[in-house]
């Protein structure tokens, strides 16, 4: 019998616990001085994007590829100034709402650092820059 492979999606339990996610991410997001400019007024639709491409990331339907196309994620950043210090509080948000779900491990590590390295290489931003 062939090896099947678990992915990350199907490991936490698929759709439901990436939507509670993107919800407390959100939900930080929402209260972060530094962050909520930068979004639109309507998080609504922020919301269904990130949703779209964590679960197809991490394995599940390529959803977010047929709406959207290629992620060229680095790209569509450009026009938000991302430095150490935007880095650091979507990293913060991204960390609280991970624990708030309970994701667990090997999973909770496994995003964490690809969430750490991805948000390393949105930035745009010279260090001097906050
Ligand atoms: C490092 C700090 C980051 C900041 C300040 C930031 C900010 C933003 C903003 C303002 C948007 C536009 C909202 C919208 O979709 O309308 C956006 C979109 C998005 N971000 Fe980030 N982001 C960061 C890091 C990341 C990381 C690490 C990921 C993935 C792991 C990510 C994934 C996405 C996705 C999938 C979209 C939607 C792209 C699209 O289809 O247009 N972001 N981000």
């Amino acid at each position: 019998m062939p090896e099947e492979t678990v992915t990350v999606y199907q490991f936490v339990g698929g759709d439901g616990p990436f939507s509670l996610l993107v919800d407390a991410f959100y939900r930080g997001v929402e209260q972060d001085p530094l962050l909520r400019p930068m979004y639109p007024e309507d998080l609504g639709p922020a919301r269904e994007r990130l949703f779209l491409f964590l679960t197809q990331f991490f394995g599940g339907p390529r959803r977010y590829e047929a709406q959207r196309g290629h992620p060229r994620l680095r790209m569509r950043h450009l026009p938000f100034p991302i430095g150490t210090e935007a880095r650091d509080a979507w990293l913060r948000h991204m960390g609280a709402a991970v624990e708030e779900v309970a994701i667990s491990e090997p999973a909770r590590t496994m995003m964490l650092q690809y969430f750490a390295n991805t948000a390393n290489f949105m930035m745009n931003q010279t260090p001097e820059t906050p």
